[in-house]
Order: structure tokens, then sequence, then C-alpha cells
């Protein structure tokens, strides 16, 4: 039987938590800043990564968004999304929902069409290339208020077919989810599938006002969920699926120590919970490295990796033919290794 890292690699999995603006490495920011000549703070790679020592969720987000000016053509975004796939097509991913933050960059004077076009782009490549499929997932940055975020909503009108859902990211302390509760409502009207950070930095009460307020269809990290045992029974109850984030929640102080994190736990409760990168540029490791950290860190077992890259596909927004196939070939995986 192959070692659990070896087996870890190599099974069929799928991304579920991934701003793309995260996945901007040091040296391609760097190359973007020379291209499009735009000023970055930092002289060198060392520099850029020795700035990644974060204490909380803010002391990192203000450094991404610093990051995610150098990204200024579509072909910048295209480049930026080439660059994820590759890195998940080396830790086997067969597929990936991927968020991106519209208002970071219409905010700086970027049309809207720049950032989602080059995405899509990038999206189409990765499938003739890899054969990896992807969802595009729309994050309206809870920091602005909620009028930003409709106008955000009415931009992405026209590309409505190409975006699987909404999400909501950013600084989650003092910014709930009832803040957002009207532009969610219309998104789920106009048919998009519904996300939201909750229970990362914020309290169980931001979990519950995703479930009763936004009427999730996942909920990204959910940590603090298991601070209140009614909460965390409901989202067993529900089959909610979760999308933790471990070395993200290492790197944002969110756990001190990888061996306090909560996954073993979570599965042990029957949570559904998936393993996934959150920003992997700035957190030290991609999809992969978050399983076998993880696994070494709390002694995640085999049938532990097999039950997370299930979920990984079962709590996806692909159609049930599509998830069937991804199962069936993780079977098939598992009886091979
Ligand atoms: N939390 C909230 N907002 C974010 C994150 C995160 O982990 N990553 C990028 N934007
Ligand atoms: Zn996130």
């Amino acid at each position: 039987m192959t070692d659990l890292a070896t087996f870890i690699r190599g099974i069929p999995k799928a991304e579920l938590h991934l701003h793309i603006e995260g996945s901007l490495e040091p040296e391609q920011m760097f190359a973007l800043s020379r291209r499009n000549k735009v000023d970055i703070p930092f002289k060198s790679v060392e520099e850029v990564r020795a700035a990644y020592a974060f204490s909380n969720l803010q002391d990192f987000l203000d450094i991404y968004y610093q990051g995610a000016n150098v990204l200024q053509t579509e072909e910048d975004f295209r480049d930026l999304a080439l660059a994820y796939f590759s890195r998940l097509h080396a830790d086997r991913g067969r597929h990936a929902e991927i968020f991106f933050d519209p208002e970071t960059h219409t905010d700086r004077g970027l049309p809207f069409s720049v950032s989602i076009d080059g995405l899509l782009a990038g999206m189409k490549e990765a499938e003739a290339s890899f054969g990896i499929t992807s969802k595009l997932i729309m994050c309206f940055l809870r920091h602005l208020d909620e009028t930003s975020s409709l106008q955000t909503l009415k931009a992405a009108e026209p590309y409505l077919d190409h975006i699987a859902g909404v999400g909501l990211d950013s600084s989650e302390k003092g910014h709930p989810p009832s803040k957002f509760a009207r532009v969610f409502k219309a998104a789920k009207e106009r048919g998009l599938k519904i996300c939201a950070h909750a229970g990362e930095e914020g309290p169980p009460e931001y979990v519950h006002e995703a479930l009763d307020i936004l009427h999730v269809d996942r909920i990204d990290h959910g940590n603090r969920a298991l601070e209140d045992a009614a909460l965390t029974q409901r989202l067993v109850k529900e089959g909610m699926t979760l999308t933790v984030c471990p070395l993200s929640n290492l790197k944002l102080c969110v756990v001190m120590d990888l061996k306090d994190h909560p996954m073993k736990r979570m599965l042990q409760l029957g949570l559904k919970a998936t393993c996934n990168s959150d920003d992997p540029a700035y957190f030290g490791g991609y999809l992969a490295d978050n399983y076998i950290r993880t696994a070494e860190a709390v002694g995640l077992a085999r049938d532990d990796i097999i039950t997370l890259a299930k979920n990984s596909f079962t709590g996806s927004f692909l159609d049930p033919a599509s998830v069937a196939k991804h199962v069936a070939a993780i079977d098939a995986y598992v009886e091979a290794n």
C-alpha cells in the first residue's frame, strides 16, 4: 500500500475555496509589476515573502489588496488563472470553484469585464490543456457597503451564464451576513448558488445568519460553528458543506498550531468538511499540501482522506452525473492504491 502522502497526492480531488487573487505568487507579482509598470513596495521576492507574517485576517487583507494592484489586463487575469490551474493539475485536482473579488478591481478603475473575461479565458484553456473543469464564484467585499455589492451584481448581469454563484469575503468582524441580505436575495432570485465566509474570525451567530438570512448552499470556513453545539448538530443534519482551509487558519492565527486544527474533529462529528487552500501564494501551500500537512498534524487516516476527497465533489456545484463520475474515479483509485 502506498504511503499516505503519495496516496493524497494521487487521489482525484476538487478545490472549493480558492481566491484566485490569492494565488498570485511573488515571482508573478514582480513580473506583472514590470510588465504593467505598476510600483510595488518591495525590492525582492524574499522581501515579499518576509512580509507574509500575519497575526489576523486584516493583516493579510491589507497586503493582499495591495498585491492585486499589479493585475491590470485581461491577459494578466488569464495568466493568473493558468498558473493556478497548472499547480492544481500537479496536485491531481480535477475541478475548481474559484472566487474572484470584482470590487477589488473595479474600485481601482478596471472595468468589470477585464477581470471576468481574463479569468474565463484562463478557465477555458485549463479545461483544454489539463481537462480541469471549473466554475466562477463572484464575491462581495463585506467591508464595503451594500450599495457597492448591488452595483456589482448589476454589472455581472451580462455574465450570469458564466457565474455559478456569489460569495462574501474580506473583513468578517463587524460585517455580519445580514448586512448583505438584499443582494443575496437578488442573487438567489437569479438562480445563483450562495456561499459566504462565516465563522472564520466572526462568531457562531454569523454562521446562523448565513444559514437563515442568506440561505447559503455552502459555508466557507465555519470553524467557529464548533463553539455552538446546537449549530454544529444543525450543520450535520443539513449536510452543509464547510470549505475548510487549514494552512490559511494557521497563517491567520485562527489556530496557533496545526496540531490544534479541528479538521479531524469536524469529520468525527459528521460534518461535511472539505480541505482547501484559500490563498495559497500567501499561506504557504496548494491543495495537496493542505491535505498532507493537516493529515500529519492531526492524524488523518486514509479513510478521512477518501471522505474529504469525496466531499469535495459531492459538495461542489457540478451536476449529479459529473459528481458520480468523479466519485467513481476516487473508488477506482482507492481500489488500485
Ligand atoms: N477570508 C476572508 N476574505 C478573504 C480571505 C479569507 O480567508 N481570503 C481572501 N479574502
Ligand atoms: Zn477565503
